[in-house]
This record gives C-alpha cells, structure tokens and sequence, in this order.
C-alpha cells in the first residue's frame, strides 16, 4: 500500500506572511495525521524562509507517525537533525533564489560528500532519502552512498501536457524506481503530484509513499473557507 506524506511547509509560509502563531504548523501536523497522513514532511531550509528549528523541535515531540525532514548538505541543518533524530531525513538542493526545490539532488556529482552524511545519519539511526530525477545513474549513486530510498522528483511528470508527455515522463519514472527497487531501495516519488495526476501514477508505479503539499494545502483553502465566513458571520451577526 502507498503512504502518504503531508508537506506543511505551505502552512508556515502563510504563519509567517504575518508572524506569530497563526495558522500554526503544528495543528497543520497533527490535524493532517488525524486525518490518515502517514508521515509529517517539513523542509527546514538554511534561510528558514517558512518552518523554523522551533517548528521541528515541536514537531520532533509531538508527532505520533513519523517526521521526514528535508533538508541540504548545510552543516547547521545537518547539526539540527543528527540532534532531533527524525524517522528518516531527505537530502535536496537548495538555492537561495527559488520559489521551491526546483530539480533532484545530484548524488553523482557529490558522491562523496553524500556517502559521507549518509554514514553520519545511518549511524545515528536514521533513515535516509535521496530527492534525484528520474534517472538510474542517480539511483545508483545514491545506492552507494549508503540511502535507504529515493524520493523520484515527480515535477516533470507534474507538467505534462499531452498523453504522450505523460507516458514519456511516467517511463522515465518507472525506469527508475524499478532500478531502485532491484537495489533494495525503497521508492518515494514527490513534487506537483494532486488530485489529478496522483491515479495514473500509481496505477502505473505502486512506490512506497508520495509526499505532497502545494496541493493538499490549496484544497484546505476551498473545503475550509466556507466554514470559516460562516463562522464569522455567525459571530458578527450574533452581536449585532
Ligand atoms: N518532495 C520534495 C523533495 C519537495 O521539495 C516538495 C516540495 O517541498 C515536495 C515533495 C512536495 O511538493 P508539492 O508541494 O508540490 O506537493
């Protein structure tokens, strides 16, 4: 059976629009894991520009599924996590300037500094991901450097626009997974999947777990938003 992670990250970018504790992340967490989430994802990134090392301490304290911290090769990020102990940590890129993680992680070119963080975290015990396009030199890099899984950067996948794109891009991915799975990796897959493209996907490749956010959190905003001007009128009306 396919998991399902929840990324909040989309949560705190709305918190910190503002400051203070509204809508709080944790709530996001733990509303989503009493709603069958499987797994809690959150991307603490080195500008902290959304979730915050408040926010996965909480988070590291509250959960009762299991929290997947994404992060890069930052060494300040990597303190934070060998201190937290998450379930697993997933490695990304990050570059200052993009509006989310824009491309896999490549484990190839930096095989050897990845093999070393994978032994620190696989000797702290925690697991580890890799967050690689669709490509198998990629699964085979991360393979050696010790990750557990890979998480397939589904983006690609996420744009397509025509039958044929979408069994070009769905090739590629089970391409991929099925290299990772003869290596005895397990397979995530993540980036832009939603409630259209997430059937074919799994129809096709039954990976391990996907891990989604901008789509979940732009639902919320319509199946919530009714409740809560009915809430308010309710309230405004009551006194007036
Ligand atoms: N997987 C990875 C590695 C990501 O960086 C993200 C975005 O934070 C996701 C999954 C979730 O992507 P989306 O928000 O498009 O569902």
């Amino acid at each position: 059976m396919t998991l399902l992670g929840v990324n909040i990250d989309h949560v705190a970018t709305i918190r910190n629009a503002r400051g203070g504790h509204e809508p709080e992340p944790i709530h996001a967490a733990l509303v989503a894991e009493a709603s069958g989430a499987d797994s809690i994802v959150c991307h603490l990134r080195e500008d902290r520009r959304h979730i915050t090392d408040r926010d996965v301490k909480l988070l590291g304290e509250v959960l009762n599924t299991a929290l997947q911290l994404e992060m890069a090769l930052h060494e300040d990020v990597i303190t934070v996590a060998l201190e937290l102990k998450p379930r697993e940590v997933m490695i990304v890129p990050e570059k200052r300037e993009e509006l989310t993680t824009e491309g896999g992680f490549d484990a190839a070119k930096e095989l050897d500094r990845l093999k070393v963080v994978v032994g620190k975290f696989r000797t702290a015990g925690i697991g580890v991901s890799v967050f690689i396009d669709a490509d198998m030199q990629q699964v085979d890099a991360a393979h050696k450097a010790g990750a557990d899984t890979v998480e397939i950067h589904t983006g690609p996948y996420s744009h397509a626009k025509t039958a044929a794109e979408y069994d070009e891009e769905l090739d590629r991915i089970e391409t991929a997974a099925h290299r990772a799975w003869e290596l005895g990796l397990d397979v995530h897959a993540g980036h832009g999947l939603n409630y259209h493209n997430i059937e074919r996907l799994l129809r096709q490749i039954p990976v391990e777990k996907v891990n989604i956010g901008h789509a979940i959190v732009s639902r919320a905003v319509f199946t919530g938003l009714e409740n809560a001007v009915r809430d308010m009128k309710a309230l405004i009306t009551a006194i007036s």
